[in-house]
């Protein structure tokens, strides 16, 4: 891959160890996982990693503690997770720098697999401590980074370590960026854009960056109410930040001097509660009644998305196109989900999603697994997509 390190770089590893920032900050409930893809994603990496030989270290955070260790933001549940996920042992060390963590990994043999206690125990860690980071260093050889998640943080275990130790990009943070490449770096165009989610307020910057690299956007879900009002369309009460118009002309005006077309609803399903199951019609969106809120795109907003995928040859997609967590105003985020995933199928399509609810959208609607790629990436793939660099990868260039 050009431009990173990767571990076809990385040269013998028999009896080295290994630290692999990893990004474990699953979902729980209940004390049990809800969602394992992040573990799942990390595999490849730790596999390889072992089978040659290597020490292998994991270091990762859980959660936003505020105030040094606990045991709600303890690793050590993920460490049994981890382990069961990945179908061998993996051990546990109850911190991440200092004596425990050096006997647990003085203890290791080779090819075995030990995750750190939470790095964010520690201040120094969000700080990007030098004195910390050389701590973490202290236990490794090498340093591998496969959390590109987490890749917007510049903490001493995303972003110091690579200063401190021979560094590489994991495999998957190897697929991620392939795929970021594919998706705005260096697409093949035309290029569309679906963005969704609530608020426009979250997300200027990245119509902002959008607009001026792809060659159409289309707005769904409620922001687009926002540019909707913009406009002088009535949307009744429809979630609206009207304070924002003066932003989604602005995003407006400078589409059409990049000549990226913008595609706003043309119809939209309509509710007078947010509830799941709430009687809806469909109206056109100029007949949005005062009363009445848009919960989802219409079938002619759809078979309009539906047309720009056909017309692209690369799709970027974050966010849902209408509140896709309550039936029946998940159908256009399912339909059209379902209609690039079948693009993509048939070779016609470069896909790449991310961004926390989309994955969620994508997986509701069965096709998380045709895309060509869906980032597990929450804040680091709404960061990339604002065309901002990430520390964590700008540290891993050659
Ligand atoms: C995430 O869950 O998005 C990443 O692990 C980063 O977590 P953070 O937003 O707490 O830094
Ligand atoms: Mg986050």
């Amino acid at each position: 891959m050009a431009g990173f390190k990767t571990l076809d770089d990385i040269g013998a590893v028999s009896g080295k160890r290994v630290l692999v920032r990893v990004d474990l900050n699953v979902p729980v409930a209940d004390g049990k996982v809800t969602d394992a893809t992040r573990i799942e994603r990390i595999a490849p990496t730790i596999a390889e990693l072992s089978k040659k030989g290597a020490k292998v270290i994991l270091l990762a955070h859980f959660g936003r503690p505020k105030d040094g260790p606990s045991a709600e933001f303890s690793l050590e549940p993920i460490a049994r997770a981890t382990a069961e996920v990945l179908g061998r042992p993996v051990g546990f060390a109850a911190d991440c720098v200092g004596d425990k963590a050096a006997e647990a990994v003085a203890a290791m043999k080779d090819g075995d697999v030990l995750l750190f206690e939470n790095t964010r125990f520690y201040k120094a860690e969000e700080k990007n401590d030098p004195a910390f980071t050389e701590k973490l260093a202290a236990n490794g050889d090498i340093y591998v980074n496969d959390a590109f998640s987490a890749a917007h943080r510049a903490h001493a275990s995303t972003e110091g370590l690579a200063r401190y130790l021979p560094a590489y990009a994991g495999r998957t943070m190897q697929a991620e960026l392939d795929a970021l490449e594919k998706g705005l770096g260096n697409p093949v165009r035309p290029v569309v854009a679906i963005v969704g989610g609530a608020k426009v307020s979250t997300k200027i910057d990245l119509l902002m960056n959008l607009v001026k690299k792809v060659d159409a956007l289309v707005i769904g879900g409620g922001m687009a109410n926002t540019f909707l009002a913009a406009r002088g369309t009535d949307v009744g009460k429809s979630l609206c930040e009207h304070d924002l118009a003066g932003t989604a002309k602005q995003i407006m005006i400078e589409a059409a001097e990049a000549g990226c077309a913008i595609i706003l609803p043309a119809d939209g399903v309509v509710a007078k509660e947010f509830k799941a199951g709430a009687p809806s019609e469909t109206v056109a969106i100029e007949a949005v009644p005062a009363d009445g809120m848009i919960l989802d795109v219409g079938a002619k907003t759809v078979q309009s998305v539906n047309d720009w995928i056909d017309r692209a040859a690369t799709l970027v997609w974050n966010g849902p196109l209408g509140a896709f967590e309550i039936e029946p105003f998940d159908r256009a985020t399912v339909a059209a989900a379902k209609h690039a995933a079948a693009r993509t199928k048939a070779g016609k399509l470069v896909s790449v999603a991310g961004g926390g609810d989309t994955v969620a959208a994508l997986n509701h609607a069965g096709v998380a697994d045709d895309f060509t790629y869906v980032s597990t990436a929450g804040g680091a793939f709404l960061e990339w997509m604002e065309g901002k660099p990430l520390p964590g990868v700008e540290v891993l260039k050659r």
